[in-house]
């Protein structure tokens, strides 16, 4: 199993980010990262980044973060690295951007009717034992609790 870096966090911009500058970003990313073998994806919303960036190479992460944290347009907040074994999970992705209205899409509620129908589309009965959906209930209860809090 090939095994890979990977690092999520938050930033929060330090100047009113139009589309212009997004698109600036998503631009210069795409070609260094294509370059470099990073994958991942950035969402921005009022006035927040949230990016996950992975590569084969924990030096090619740390390389990125490091100008990452030089970039004046905003100030990383927390920053969590970890290494994975398995697939990439964005690999199709130089840089890919999900916005608010396909994140809604990716809510877990639907998400876990879609599974449901596919299933029964399929003529399987749902297996009470499969953890897919199980999973999907836990991920969906931290959420609510984490919802809760704030
Ligand atoms: C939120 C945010 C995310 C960014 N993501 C990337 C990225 O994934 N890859 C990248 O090369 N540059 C990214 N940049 C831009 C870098 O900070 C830097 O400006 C750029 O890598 C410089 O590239 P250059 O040396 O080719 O001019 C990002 C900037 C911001 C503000």
């Amino acid at each position: 199993m090939l095994k890979y870096y990977c690092a999520i966090y938050i930033s929060k911009a330090t100047l009113p980010i139009t589309d212009l500058i997004i698109k600036n970003i998503l631009e210069k990313s795409r070609v260094n990262n294509l370059e470099r073998k990073i994958s991942g994806y950035l969402y921005y919303d009022e006035g927040y980044f949230l990016q996950y960036i992975e590569s084969d190479t924990a030096n090619t992460i740390n390389k990125l973060i490091a100008v990452l944290e030089k970039d004046q347009r905003h100030q990383i907040i927390n920053c969590f690295k970890t290494s994975h074994t398995g697939n990439k999970r964005f690999l199709e992705w130089s840089m890919g951007q999900i916005d608010k209205n396909q994140l809604i899409n990716l809510n877990l509620e639907q998400q876990i009717i879609n599974y449901m129908k596919w299933l029964k589309s399929l003529n399987h009965n749902i297996d009470m034992n499969s953890s897919k959906i199980w999973n999907m209930v836990d991920l969906l209860s931290s959420h609510k609790k984490v919802l809760q809090l704030i």
